[in-house]
């Protein structure tokens, strides 16, 4: 099939990637000149392990273009642009209205199925509907009717693992409300419903893995599944993380508390790792966008502002902990370890390790922090946060009053932890994710504490 793809963030360049190594004839389509000049050459605008490897072997199918003429022979437009938050918290819907009218003045006289696969508020399906019907119709003059139809295929990739997830998913949600939208739409997606593809050789096909069951529901049902999937799982975060306060008051183990409730199938163990809780450019936005829908209809949603609540305060957790410790905070030397919101990204919007650094840097306190990936990003976009950026472990922990423990990179688990002890002034860590091994880091010299433990 022939696809499009608008936009080449983290969503669409690695389903642009993807559906070009299952064979579909894939162009991505961006705005941003520098960004599709560099794709041409090969180079990859953001980290995503085997992102480059995949594009090597898709290389043959894939096209980059900053203009949209490639719309005209697409049986498939994804609409795959940032909904980035605005400062009320709702999302900036001005790519996704200039996306739309693209479409609607590029598409060709065949049938074109227009999905949209950013995350928008619900309801968004029939806005763009109305705008690609508009933008068709004074481009070429004549009714649009039957031409187009607009589909809902909301994502469930995790950064750091967005092409596993993009060729094994745990299923496939389609909305539509034109029959022959989810027939064009099962026929694209077939290779992963079925798993007729060859897996590549770094991303084997999980042993247990059968059929993926594809959903499909009216639009709106699909739009919802997207926010209310996102919601459950922060807040089965948030869940086990007041569970872990808790836990601390009583003196119990989060750690042994989350296996006792997860290996119960109803619950399941995924997502009960308690810490410094969720970051990243989903759970915020779409938890919040799901509170401002709810308003516009009078409901309030009074679980998903708490689970908000709570991971909030996670972050301010961690600075009580370390005035716990350290009683004064002005003029103390704080290591981070991490700054990515979850490892294996170089992603840092809305990362806890910024936000606890702004804590601290406030309380007078000097901050420095490390990543492995996310190190350029960080100086390149938070360079006015206060927090110094240093190149190695070593450096974040030398002359410290405290370390934490804020992104669980595995590099992490392998430092050499006698001399990170004797580097600093007070051998004090904390451990935001419980992902160190604590026998070992105290016997190397470090005070260690967790959280809810
Ligand atoms: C999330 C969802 O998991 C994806 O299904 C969805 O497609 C994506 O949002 C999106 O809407 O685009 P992502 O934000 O990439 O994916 O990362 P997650 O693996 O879900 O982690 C989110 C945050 O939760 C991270 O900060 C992570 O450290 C934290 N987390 C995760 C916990 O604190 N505890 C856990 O048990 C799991």
């Amino acid at each position: 099939m022939h696809i499009a793809l608008i936009g080449t963030g983290y969503v669409g360049l690695t389903s642009g990637v993807a559906f070009a190594f299952l064979g579909h004839r894939t162009t991505c389509i961006d705005t941003n000149t520098a960004r599709i000049d560099r794709l041409k050459d090969g180079a990859m605008p953001f980290f995503e392990p085997w992102l480059k490897e995949m594009f090597t072997l898709a290389r043959p199918n894939l096209q980059f273009f900053t203009s949209y003429e490639a719309v005209r022979e697409a049986d498939v437009v994804f609409i795959t642009v940032g909904t980035p938050p605005l400062p009320d918290g709702s999302p900036d819907l001005k790519y996704l209205c200039s996306a739309a009218r693209a479409i609607g003045t590029h598409m060709g006289s065949g049938y074109t199925v227009v999905v949209n696969k950013s995350t928008v508020p619900i309801g968004s399906g029939n806005w763009v509907d109305s705008l690609v019907r508009e933008a068709f119709e004074s481009a070429t003059g004549g009714p649009s009717n039957g031409s187009f139809a607009i589909a809902s295929n909301p994502e469930f990739l995790r950064e750091g693992s967005a092409l596993h997830d993009s060729l094994y998913p745990d299923r496939v949600v389609v909305g539509a409300d034109d029959p022959r939208a989810l027939d064009v739409l099962y026929t694209l997606y077939r290779p992963i419903l079925e798993q007729t593809f060859a897996a590549p050789s770094f991303l084997p096909r999980p042993e247990t893995l059968g059929a993926v069951p594809l959903i499909a529901t009216g639009l709106q049902s699909a739009e919802l599944v997207k926010y209310a999937a996102n919601a459950f799982l922060s807040l089965k975060i948030s869940y086990i993380n007041e569970i872990a306060q808790l836990a601390e008051k009583v003196g119990a183990d989060i750690a042994q508390v989350a296996k006792g409730i997860g290996l119960d199938r109803r619950i399941g163990t995924q997502f009960l790792q308690a810490g410094i809780g969720w970051g990243g450019s989903c759970f915020g936005k779409d938890t919040s966008a799901l509170i401002s829908t709810g308003a516009e209809y009078s409901l309030e949603m009074p679980i998903v502002a708490a689970c908000r609540q709570v991971n909030y305060r996670q972050r301010e957790r961690v600075v009580e902990r370390l005035l716990q410790e350290l009683k004064i905070l002005k003029g103390r030397t704080i290591g981070l370890l991490g700054v990515a919101f979850k490892p294996n990204t170089d992603d840092i919007r809305d990362a806890p390790a910024l936000d606890i650094g702004a804590r601290l840097v406030q309380r007078g306190a000097s901050v420095r922090a490390h990543d492995p990936i996310a190190l350029q990003r960080a100086r390149a976009e938070a360079a006015d946060s206060g927090v110094q950026f240093v190149d190695t472990p070593a450096l974040a922990a030398c002359g410290a009053d405290a370390l934490v423990l804020v992104t669980d990179w595995p590099d992490y688990r392998e430092l050499d932890w006698r001399s990170v002890a004797l580097s600093m002034r007070n051998p004090f860590l904390l451990d935001g994710r419980n992902f160190l091994p604590a026998a070992q880091l105290e016997e190397a010299g470090l005070r260690y504490a967790a959280m809810g433990r």
